[in-house]
């Protein structure tokens, strides 16, 4: 609002003039009848004339420069507000997303904002224009005849209890429905995108009962939002009725006996005509406030939210040069409090060599993965890089040092080429090939129908799986930072695909501190050095060849998950421990 100021101030001297306008051209009545109808009076024709045509074309004018300026200032409210919640969401943590409903956070957007924006602008147009309009009325009716006047707006006061509590129940209703809407959207996404599943489980008429309910109850909702707001119809029409009905009533039996003129009369009934509509107006205010007003809260909730994960006041850069060691340190990590994923969990990725964890699913690997970059934080204990603690680096700086390969590949509806430069705007297009090309996945690209430009669709959909992790891991190797962090993607690809991931995947790997969740029996033989995680804990630790003859949890591990594995290629290969 206090950008817009000046536009505001225009706005409301528009109103006023509007105003002006209004009760002039009621009070225009006056001579009309008097001199013209009653007096016959020729030489008036022209002037009164001339004088209701200008008081039309003002109040025209001014109506719609009102009408602009207030809808200009409404519209910057919304882009204002839409940029600054996204501005506090991509701020906002892992976890706030994960506890939080797509569609809900959509709708913050395009229906909480612009509700807010209506109630803003109605309301200030509301106040601005219909007030000023409204004195300026009375003012003329006090003039006319202040006896008449008194009477018909005692009458007034006595509509807006009703209309107020009307207001009360408009605010909650719109509040549930705002709610369900948020649900609708969650439901609609999750079923365009998973509509594959919907169908392979034969779950259509599941998913349009599920629609048809929800669509249902918003119904419900909007319809008795609808009804509570045609409710002030009915209310100040009948009150108007009564108002207009005594006016007529004693007004003309005042001119019949005398007391005044036809035209103050006709001026002081036409004054009280045009202030009925401002008065439904400023009696619906409320209405419109209040719906409003349930749009604001859950936009000023979102917008005062804080990130758990903060930078601290003192972070500092880590050092150009990192070397990219990794320590967990004594790490308790919970997602709910009573439930502890990491207990004391304590590893180490010395710089420059490749850590695996293994485990069985849901053991703690990803959480462990996730800790390095802050996307959650430790209860206890600490993860350090470089011997720092995370917590007393900058996001920028910490999370500039890694590369994260994650089991699910995030792909944007953009081309091959911005996939691979994400987060690297800068990038050449020869290092976006080169880096391609060590992910091997430089020879499907020119093969797609506008190579490097073809678009991939939402999430990649018009790749194959493989090849949307190959760009995954170009995107990682375009990034070329120090640290790597690999989340190996479990599903199955055919043995050339497979092996293509694999090439490309131990091409980033070189020369990069690596820990890697690993599902493959060649990345684990590779490790320098694993860790067998169970329970949120290290159970075991060591290379691939003293962990088989350990004899433990490792080994049982790799004859369930690996045994069916062919051994990779290359020297040291597992076939030898295996059978050993
Ligand atoms: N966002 C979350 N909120 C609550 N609990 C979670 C969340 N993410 C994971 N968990 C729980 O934390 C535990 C560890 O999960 P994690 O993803 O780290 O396992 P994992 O070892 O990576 O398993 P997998 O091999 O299947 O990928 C699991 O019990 C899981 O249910
Ligand atoms: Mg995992």
């Amino acid at each position: 609002m206090r950008g817009y100021m000046r536009w505001f101030l225009a706005a409301l001297v528009c109103m006023a003039v509007m105003a002006g306008a209004t009760a002039l051209s009621a009070w225009l009545m006056e001579p009309v009848v008097n001199d013209i109808f009653v007096n016959r009076d020729e030489s008036m024709l022209m002037p009164v004339g001339l004088a209701v045509f200008a008081v039309f074309i003002t109040k025209g004018l001014a109506n719609f420069g009102q009408a602009t300026l207030m809808a200009y200032v409404g519209l910057r409210i919304v882009t204002d507000y839409q940029n600054r919640l996204f501005d506090k969401l991509s701020r906002m943590d892992v976890t706030f997303f994960q506890n939080s409903n797509t569609g809900g956070l959509i709708s913050r957007f395009l229906v909480d904002i612009n509700q807010m924006r209506g109630a803003v602008s109605n309301a200030w147009t509301s106040l601005g224009k219909d007030l000023m309009t409204l004195i300026g009325l009375i003012g003329v009716t006090f003039y006319q005849d202040w006896q008449l006047a008194l009477i018909s707006f005692f009458i007034f006061p006595l509509a807006l209890l009703p209309i107020v509590k009307l207001g009360r129940r408009m605010r909650k209703v719109t509040a549930n429905t705002q709610r369900e809407m948020g649900l609708f959207t969650t439901l609609l996404e999750q079923t365009i995108q998973g509509i594959r599943v919907v169908k392979a489980y034969s779950m259509e008429a599941y998913e349009r009962a599920r629609v048809a309910e929800i669509v249902e109850r918003i119904f419900k909702l909007t319809m008795k939002a609808e009804r509570t707001r045609a409710l002030s119809s009915p209310i100040m029409e009948t009150l108007g009725g009564v108002a207009v009905g005594i006016v007529i009533f004693y007004g003309g039996y005042r001119v019949i006996h005398g007391n005044t003129d036809a035209g103050s009369f006709f001026s002081f009934i036409t004054a009280l005509l045009l202030a009925y509509e401002p008065m439904k107006r400023l009696a619906n205010l409320n209405a419109a406030l209040q719906q409003g007003l349930a749009g604001a809260d859950r936009l000023f909730q979102m917008l005062d939210m804080e990130p758990d994960i903060q930078e601290s006041a003192a972070a500092k850069t880590l050092p150009t040069l990192v070397k990219g060691a990794i320590d967990f340190h004594g790490v308790h990590f919970a997602y709910k409090p009573d439930r502890p994923t990491l207990t004391d969990l304590t590893l180490s990725v010395p710089a420059g060599k490749t850590v695996a964890l293994v485990g069985p699913s849901g053991g703690g690997k990803s959480t462990i993965l996730n800790m390095i970059p802050r996307f959650y934080e430790a209860a206890a204990g600490a993860v350090r890089v470089d011997g720092i603690d995370v917590r007393d680096l900058t996001f920028a700086s910490l999370r500039g040092a890694l590369a994260l390969v994650s089991q699910e590949v995030t792909l944007f509806d953009d081309t091959v080429r911005a996939n691979i430069a994400y987060g690297r705007a800068g990038a050449s297009d020869l290092e976006i090939e080169q880096a391609a090309r060590s992910a091997a996945a430089h020879d499907f690209i020119v093969d797609l129908p506008d190579g490097y430009d073809t678009m991939v669709g939402e999430q990649g959909v018009k790749l194959s799986g493989g090849q949307r992790q190959r760009l995954a891991i170009a995107r990682a190797m375009l990034k070329n930072a120090p640290i790597l962090l690999l989340d190996e993607a479990t599903s199955a690809l055919d043995t050339e695909s497979e092996r293509q991931v694999q090439s490309a995947l131990d091409a980033l790997m070189t020369d990069r501190t690596t820990l890697v969740i690993a599902h493959r029996l060649s990345t684990v033989v590779r490790a320098d050095l694993i860790y067998v995680i169970m329970d949120g804990r290290v159970a075991e630790q060591g290379s691939h060849a003293e962990l088989l003859t350990r004899g433990g949890h490792y080994k049982h591990l790799y004859e369930l998950q690996f045994a069916g594995e062919a051994p990779p290629d290359g020297p040291g290969g597992a076939r030898q421990a295996a059978e050993g």
